[in-house]
């Protein structure tokens, strides 16, 4: 998935073992869905899943990674990749403005990101697929790009990935899920708020003033193949001016949040934000109150590249200095009108985010490279698992991810879906959790 100032990504597999630790709820709607890394866990896992993000690169994303069913997109997305993988490169409108007017690529890989995209737009293909085809393209443009992650400047000299050739890979399409299609969508998150229904409603919003229009224009661009006018040194596309969120201006974003807060109607929220946004812990959890009791768990968080490597000017000169790495991500869950009819949710969730909060032990070394390994192939990888679980008798997820090489996160996604399958059971009972076959357990 592409570099995401904000992603979720270590933060899924908490998320996902909060719902399930909540036998009762089944849906969610992810309304500032970013990468779509918490809907792709969370549909992986077995929950439909509706998603929502302003930005149509994000639409893109969500649709690939949430809507789309490997069963409907799989085939054909395959072959278009081969095909399209072979195709010279061609200079047109990407090569011209981010590898020569600004050098956010190379001019090798851009001219293969023109024809790409350029192929893409000559077939009027189904939207879905259409969707995972450009996200195959923007994620093979992102393991090229010469960035700290962020598209409001490129490094000073060339990153090293930069140098590679793009090459485009099939993203991981979950299959269907028995109990329904999940959903993307493109709606200012208010709007999502009063349209969308489900039983948990997961809000990550933008916690300060740095645009992800402004942030991401790029992806924006190739997404939409407007070819807009851009500006300045970053060649951000000209709507990046008039575009902009009430989430990202401090005047603003508090009544934008109260507004979508309000006009959920779910029986849990889950709200994600770090100590460094618009609102202090004291002023989310005062404003989360009206709704009903508000349980918090904390994380420290690596702050964002930026914050890791000092802060530049776009001469690539070093303006300010790196204060702190690390910030705090709290996750605020609260049952709402409708939760607080289901009898036990308040203690259940008093339980979660007691556990949870407990100091994490560090992580060990041979975690760091099982979070490294490739995962492409998500049949053979659920075979695997099964096999491990056969040979070795129930596991953990640690005992599975040393096994295996697999980081946490891969892990849950997989045995998720296989549980979900019915092919996998968790013991209720014991700690570290442990996984087996279902088939063990009707073997006694
Ligand atoms: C903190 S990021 C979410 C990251 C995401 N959870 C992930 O793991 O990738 C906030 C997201 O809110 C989106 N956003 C900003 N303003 C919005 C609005 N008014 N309505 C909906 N989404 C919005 C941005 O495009 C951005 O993707």
């Amino acid at each position: 998935m592409i570099k995401y100032i904000g992603s979720k990504r270590t933060l899924t597999s908490l998320l996902v073992s909060i719902l399930e630790a909540l036998p009762n709820f089944h849906s969610i709607i992810d309304l500032f869905s970013g990468t779509s890394r918490v809907g792709h866990a969370f549909k992986a896992a077995g929950y439909r899943v509706a998603s929502n993000d302003l930005n149509a690169y994000a639409h893109s994303l969500a649709t690939c990674y949430v809507q789309a069913d490997r069963e409907r997109v799989e085939r054909d997305a395959r072959r278009l990749i081969a095909e399209f993988s072979r195709l010279p490169g061609r200079d047109g409108y990407f090569t011209e403005t981010f590898c020569r007017r600004s050098r956010f690529f190379q001019p090798h890989n851009g001219a293969r990101v023109d024809a790409i995209r350029e192929a893409i737009a000559a077939r009027n293909l189904d939207p879905e697929l259409e969707h995972v085809l450009l996200v195959s393209l923007m994620e093979a443009a992102d393991r090229v790009d010469s960035t700290c992650g962020l598209q409001m400047a490129y490094v000073k000299s060339w990153a090293k990935r930069a140098y590679n050739n793009l090459e485009l890979r099939l993203p991981e399409v979950l299959p269907a899920l028995p109990q329904g299609r999940c959903e993307a969508h493109r709606l200012d998150a208010r709007q999502a708020a009063r349209e969308l229904r489900a039983d948990v409603a997961y809000l990550d919003p933008p916690y300060n003033s740095h645009s992800y229009l402004g942030n991401y224009h790029i992806w924006e661009s190739l997404v939409l193949w407007d070819k807009p006018e851009v500006y300045g040194v970053a060649c951000k596309r000209v709507d990046c001016r008039t575009r902009k969120s009430d989430f990202n201006q401090r005047r603003r974003h508090v009544e934008a949040f109260q507004e979508t807060y309000r006009a959920l109607d779910c029986p849990l929220v889950m709200v994600s934000f770090n100590n460094e946004g618009f609102q202090s812990r004291q002023q989310m959890q005062a404003l989360l109150a009206e709704r009903g009791p508000v349980f918090v768990i904390s994380r420290d968080f690596k702050r964002y590249v930026g914050a890791q490597i000092g802060i530049h000017n776009p001469k690539g000169e070093r303006v300010g200095e790196v204060t702190h790495l690390n910030n705090k991500e709290f996750i605020y869950l609260v049952p709402t009108e409708a939760g607080r009819r289901t009898v036990g949710l308040e203690a259940r969730l008093r339980a979660i985010a007691e556990r949870a909060d407990e100091p994490k032990t560090p992580k060990a070394p041979q975690r760091r490279r099982a979070a490294r390994a490739p995962v492409r192939d998500t049949d053979a990888l659920r075979a695997r698992i099964l096999q491990a679980l056969r040979r070795r008798g129930p596991q953990s997820m640690a005992e599975l991810g040393r096994a295996l090489q697999l980081s946490e996160y891969h892990l849950r996604l997989h045995l998720g879906a296989l549980a979900n399958a019915g092919a996998v059971r968790r013991d209720e009972a014991g700690r570290p959790r442990r996984y087996r076959l279902a088939e063990q357990i009707a073997d006694g």
